[in-house]
Order: structure tokens, then sequence, then C-alpha cells
């Protein structure tokens, strides 16, 4: 009697995923973005080598964005807290067997925030990184009533294949689909938050914004008193979401790229939440009715620019990444 070969996922995904730690950046100018996110955005210098610089927000994390510099805005790298390092090398055995490349074995990692970890490519030529061990940071002193940013609350990604890349995230690195906004939105979870990667089905892969989580709404909103103190105004928000039930207000960079200062996103309890796909109406969208529609410049700039990244690799390893996954029906 023939069996058919154990699937490497048979006994689940790679790895449990933590939390996003932080998110690194390739941008033409990175002393303008540094300078923008330290000293108007609220989060601060921990180290910094030539044009690159790391910055922390007030949590636990070492950093929580890695500014360096490249011809053009690219998302360079997102990371994922485990647990341990023997959670790393067991993930970079799994990734092996099923033939996902690794941009970086596993080992120490040569990171201002040190740590040991690896680095694999998603279906669409992002990196991702697992570490364990990072740099422990005391968490700064309470931020009072500052309007300074907590940690990053999430990453919305530009996809081309929603399915394939929620199949991925879910299947292969573990992540759970809290919602979806029809076939357009998929929000990922790894802990309590109700998202910490979302996925945007869009024309080309690009980074769509990233989320600072702010302490309280009154934190939320004194950011945003903060930007028009340096008279820079939301281009869309304030407001509050449907899916997450996050409030939102939406900014651009010195680079173009957009950030969101948000606040109160859903908690999860894992054993009672049902995933549900939500209608995309102005009112679900924007569920106190304050926000208006998005502009076109910031509707542009979360198109943003085509991203290829490793995209290369993945076409070396087309068996994995176009052949064998059963993407049908992720949920
Ligand atoms: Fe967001």
């Amino acid at each position: 009697m023939l069996h058919a070969p154990m699937s490497p996922l048979a006994d689940g995904p790679v790895c449990r995923l933590r939390s996003l730690r932080s998110v690194a950046l390739t941008v033409p100018d990175p002393i303008a973005s540094r300078d923008f996110y330290h000293e108007v955005w609220g989060l601060s210098t921990v180290d910094e080598d030539g044009d690159r610089f790391w910055l922390r927000a007030t949590g636990t994390e070492h950093h929580v964005l890695d500014l360096r510099a490249g011809d053009v805005n690219a998302l360079g790298r997102i990371t994922f807290a485990v647990a341990t390092p023997r959670e790393v090398d067991d993930a970079a055995r799994v990734l092996e067997a099923l033939g996902i490349p690794l941009l970086r074995a596993p080992g120490p990692l040569d990171d201002a925030g040190g740590g040991y970890g690896l680095q694999l490519v998603d279906p669409e030529g992002r990196t991702i990184e697992l570490s364990a061990d990072t740099f422990a940071v005391p968490t700064d002193e309470p931020a009072g009533r500052r309007a300074v940013p907590r940690k990053i609350a999430h990453v919305v990604l530009n996809t081309t294949d929603i399915e394939r890349t929620a199949w991925f995230y879910t299947r292969v690195l573990g992540m759970r689909v809290s919602d979806w906004s029809e076939r357009q939105m998929a929000f990922l979870r790894c802990n309590s938050d109700h998202h910490v990667i979302a996925l945007n089905q869009a024309s080309w892969p690009s980074l769509n914004h990233i989320a600072y989580e702010m302490t309280s709404i009154d934190h939320f909103m004194r950011g945003i008193g903060s930007l028009r103190s340096h008279g820079i105004s939301p281009q869309w928000g304030p407001g509050r979401h449907g899916p997450g039930d996050n409030t939102f207000s939406y900014f651009t960079d010195p680079a173009g790229l957009v950030c969101e200062y948000t606040s109160e996103v859903a908690q999860i309890d894992e054993d009672a939440w049902l995933c549900r796909t939500w209608r995309r109406t102005p009112e679900l969208s924007d569920t106190w009715g304050t926000a208006g529609p998005p502009s076109s410049t910031i509707r542009s700039a979360m198109a943003g620019i085509p991203d290829l990244g490793a995209r290369a690799l993945v076409a070396a390893h087309e068996d994995y990444f176009y052949g064998a996954p059963e993407t049908a029906g992720v949920s």
C-alpha cells in the first residue's frame, strides 16, 4: 500500500510567532526620515551607523524601526519574535524541508538589537525575520500624557495574490485570520491583538502602511495635535475602523510612505473568536463617520511603487511557491 509523503507542515506551522518586533525600511534619504520619526512622530533614536538609524518606541523592543539608504522606497524586513533560539533552529529545519528559501541561516544577528534568528522569504519576495533573545530594554518611564508610540501595531502589505499570501502566513508561519474585508483584505493575528499584519489585494507588492500604537485614545488624539503643531494634518482620519475596531489617522512621512497612529485595537479571545467577512462600505471603514473618504494623495501613497524584494529568489523556488500550496478556502 502506497502512502503519500507526510507534509513537513503535518504537525502544524514552522513556529509560534509571539509578536511583531520591528520593520526595516529602505528610503532615499534616511536622515530626513529619521528626523521626522525622531523629532515629530515620537520615536527616539537608539542607535545609528552612518546613515542607518534604529528608532525605538516606549515598549520593550530594542527598536521598532530600522531606516537605511536605498535608491527607492522599499520594505527591507519584518521581524517577528519567537520564544527561543531552539525554536529558530526548529523552524529552519521545517522551512528547509518545505523548500522555502532562507536568506540567512540560523545564527547570531548582526543587528543593533542583537539576538539569534533567521531570515526567510515570503511568496512575494518579502524578507521575514524570526528572532529570539534580542537585547532586553527596560520600558521607558511611563509616557504620562506625552503622545509617543508604544509599539508597531500592524503592517499592511499590498499583495498580488491574497489567497496564496494568506495561506503562507497562516499555514507556514502560524498566524490566524481574524477577519476578512470581502476578499480585498485579510487581517492576521499572532497574539491577542486583532491584527499585526493585514494583506490588501493590489496590482503589485508593496508596503501599504505601518501603524503605531498609542497608549490610549487620549494619546492618539494628542498625537494628531502634536503633528498639527508641526504643520502636518492627517490625510485620512481621525476615525475608527470596523474590522479591528481600532482608531486611525494616516499621514505620509518624508519618503512618501504612509504611517498611522492607532489605538484601542480589538483584543481577541483565541477560544471564542469567530472570523467574519466584513462588507466594504464607507460606514464600516469609518464607523464614527468623522474621517470622510481617503484623499487621492493617501490612496496613491498606500499603493506605493512595485517592491520586488527578493522576488528572484522566489522564482528560483517556484516548485514551492507556485506549485504545491493548496490555497483555497483560507479562513
Ligand atoms: Fe492601519
